[in-house]
């Protein structure tokens, strides 16, 4: 199947020879090339460039783009798609007051998706999230993140990952998976953390490994959660199986978790509200990505990531949703790329390389997505006329995509 895009007013993030991740002053640098077309053939881009230069070509299906914006599909490095229900009714008690920590003290929070997880059938979880990976593809993302986490059981959390590996295979968007047994301690484990983590690391871990289930793993580092020797603890553990560390950390307490999880070399550390200076320069000469988690900022209204600081320490950043029930039911990576301009101020180039180009670096994907390259994966958006690219954080609360394909698949 070939597809043709013709007449695209921009083409954005176009890369003959993509970086691996783009850092500091260079976000600002959003290379594009104007009154351009595309050409995908079966799953990949296999050619483009400008409308002067073209030359005719048979083709199965050709869209005309003009007046519209073509870019890279969004690549959303952190998500906890997979989880069954809903936690609507805490929401309303924090409009009512109660803080999120007050909500999993009182037993709410990941362990309250956790029950209801548990008591899901496998094929109803995967129902479920179905639907949202049907909405996240709408929503222009190519490639997403997911992470287990709300089993914490042995059984529940190899059925979360066997139901993210599963939606890989049955739709055209890219999921790579994490395993974050370490998520909270369960009730059953309320005064024995270190059985817990035991369990995790003695009987969890192989088992994932064995059924070669992620290539990730992950720990909640957090006061009341995790601390920085049970992450030291895991992560050794997990090296054992050449599992690569992706891990929550400075979400409400600074605690140590960036430089752990820099001597760990984590591909990531991600939420990162809560910034000290000794963070900044453990992560300066790391090759670990920062991932700041705006709508999740937005939904708990918490502070959210420095990331000026971070850029303007010649740093990486990328750009995620967090997608999950209790801290950022949306899935929407329009809404994070707006809000990440509005919010963390980054400029509309700056926040488009960290959805994009550094998302996919987050992922271990860089070879296949965040760029307008020939080989790479032909998952992109096309958006509906607007006057330029910098319209679509403008516009936050505006859907402005006319079409995705994902993976070489009209969505
Ligand atoms: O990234 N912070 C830890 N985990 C999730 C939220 C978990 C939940 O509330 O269900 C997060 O925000
Ligand atoms: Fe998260």
């Amino acid at each position: 199947m070939k597809i043709l895009l013709k007449n695209i007013k921009e083409l954005l993030q176009v890369r003959e020879t993509p970086p691996s991740r783009v850092c500091g002053s260079d976000m600002k640098t959003l290379p594009t090339l104007k009154n351009a077309w595309l050409l995908i053939e079966n799953e990949t881009i296999s050619d483009y460039g400008e409308m002067h230069n073209f030359i005719e070509i048979e083709t199965d299906k050709i869209i005309d783009c003009t007046g519209k914006i073509v870019l890279p599909a969004w690549c959303d490095s952190h998500s906890h798609l997979v989880y069954a229900g809903n936690r609507e009714q805490e929401f309303v008690d924090r409009i009512k007051g109660l803080s999120y920590q007050e909500i999993a003290e009182r037993g709410g929070g990941i362990l309250n998706s956790a029950k209801k997880l548990q008591q899901t059938s496998e094929e109803d979880l995967f129902i479920q999230s179905s639907q949202r990976i049907m909405e996240v593809m709408q929503l222009g993302t190519g490639a997403i993140e997911i992470k287990s986490g709300y089993g914490l059981t042995t059984e529940a959390e190899l059925k979360m990952l066997r139901v993210a590996k599963r939606l890989g295979k049955e739709f055209p968007i890219t999921i790579k998976t994490t395993f974050l047994g370490a998520h909270a301690v369960p009730e059953e484990y309320k005064n024995n953390k270190t059985g817990y983590l035991d369990l995790v690391c003695n009987e969890m871990l192989p088992l994932v490994a064995k059924e070669n289930l992620t290539e990730f793993v992950d720990i909640f580092c957090e006061t009341g959660y995790f601390s920085v020797a049970d992450t030291n603890k895991l992560l050794s553990e997990a090296k054992k199986y050449n599992l690569i560390p992706k891990i929550h950390v400075n979400q409400f307490t600074a605690i140590g978790g960036v430089k752990a999880g820099v001597a760990h070399q984590a591909l990531s550390v991600d939420h990162l509200e809560v910034l000290t200076d000794e963070d900044i320069t453990a992560l300066q000469n790391s090759k670990t990505m920062p991932v700041a988690l705006p709508s999740c900022s937005f939904f708990l209204s918490i502070p959210y990531t420095p990331a000026r600081k971070l850029i303007d320490a010649g740093l990486p950043l990328a750009l995620a949703t967090d997608y999950n029930p209790g801290s950022t039911p949306s899935g929407n990576m329009n809404f994070v790329v707006a809000s990440a301009c509005i919010k963390m101020k980054l400029t509309p180039e700056e926040a488009i390389n960290a959805a994009t180009i550094n998302g996919a670096y987050a992922m271990n994907l860089s070879q296949t997505h965040g760029s307008i390259t020939k080989g790479k994966s032909a998952s992109v958006i096309i958006t509906k006329k607007i006057p330029s690219y910098g319209f679509l954080p403008y516009a936050f609360g505006s859907n402005l995509i006319d079409t995705v394909i994902v993976n070489g698949e009209l969505v």
